[in-house]
């Protein structure tokens, strides 16, 4: 496992182009979210993406807690935080939140993004929702520049969820990014206390380093459950949850390298 993030100025082509063939795929994963679709078409349709442009689907094969993902993207709908597996059963509706979350990897290097949409008429609730988290993103977002730390980024992020009244999610954290899909530093979306301070030190941010930074708010508590597949981390009390995520470079202004 490593234990340094990568930071050299070389890695900068290599994740541009992690990101660009990311992009394409979030942009292209967007236009086909509509009723009646099933997530693993849009899974499908994700993984050929991917490989047309000489890339491979980061999440497949990837191990958590020793179980395999098998798929190219989470898809995560309403209460539902993040991990959520697509399936030919499960079908988007009008209503709905969605979370498409992806990764890809190219000559090498990785790219990580995600984004939260309504499908078709949502609640005012949801949408504001969506509203705050996306912001909470780009308020973190602005931290990512050298000489700031790590808790810069959380205390950013966790400020603005909680003056609206919503949880940031513990348990799941952005990550450095780069040679690997998970690298150190975490980037916990919240100021850590008492013992969490050691698992996620307050690491200062360097120039060039890539960061994966990914705020997960629920509309309700912060606790998770994770459902019966093994998988799908869900919100505690079935309050609806939002995710967004980026990868980034230290800099002054971030340079954000993936779009959705
Ligand atoms: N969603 C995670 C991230 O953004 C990675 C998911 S790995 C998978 O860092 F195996 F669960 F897909
Ligand atoms: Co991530």
């Amino acid at each position: 496992m490593r234990s340094f993030p990568t930071i050299l100025s070389s890695a900068r082509i290599g994740l541009e182009q992690a990101a660009q063939v990311l992009s394409n795929v979030l942009l292209r994963i967007r236009k086909e979210l509509r009723p009646g679709v099933s997530t693993l078409e849009l899974d499908s349709i994700a993984e050929e993406l991917i490989r047309s442009q000489g890339a491979e689907p980061a999440f497949k094969g990837y191990v958590v807690d020793g179980r395999r993902y098998s798929h190219s993207l989470c898809i995560s709908i309403d209460h539902e935080v993040v991990h959520g597996v697509p399936s030919i059963e499960r079908k988007l509706e009008e209503g709905h939140i969605v979370s498409i979350d992806c990764g890809v990897r190219k000559h090498g290097y990785y790219a990580d993004a995600a984004f939260t949409v309504g499908i078709g008429q949502i609640s005012p609730a949801a949408q504001h929702l969506l509203k705050i988290t996306e912001e909470a993103l780009w308020l973190g977002i602005e931290q990512a520049t050298p000489g700031k730390r790590v808790y810069d980024i959380a205390a950013a992020i966790q400020y603005h969820v909680e003056r609206h009244n919503y949880s940031v999610v513990r348990e799941l954290t952005g990550h450095g990014i780069g040679r690997r899909l998970h690298e150190v530093p975490s980037i916990p979306n919240f100021v850590p206390t008492g013992n969490w301070r050691w698992r996620f030190p307050n690491e200062r941010l360097r120039a060039g380093q890539a960061l994966a930074i990914e705020p997960m708010v629920a509309a309700g508590l912060p606790n998770i459950r994770v459902a019966s597949d093994g998988w799908t981390v869900c919100t505690a009390d079935n309050s609806l949850a939002a995710h967004f995520e980026h990868t980034v470079l230290v800099a002054v202004p971030p340079v954000v390298l993936t779009q959705w």
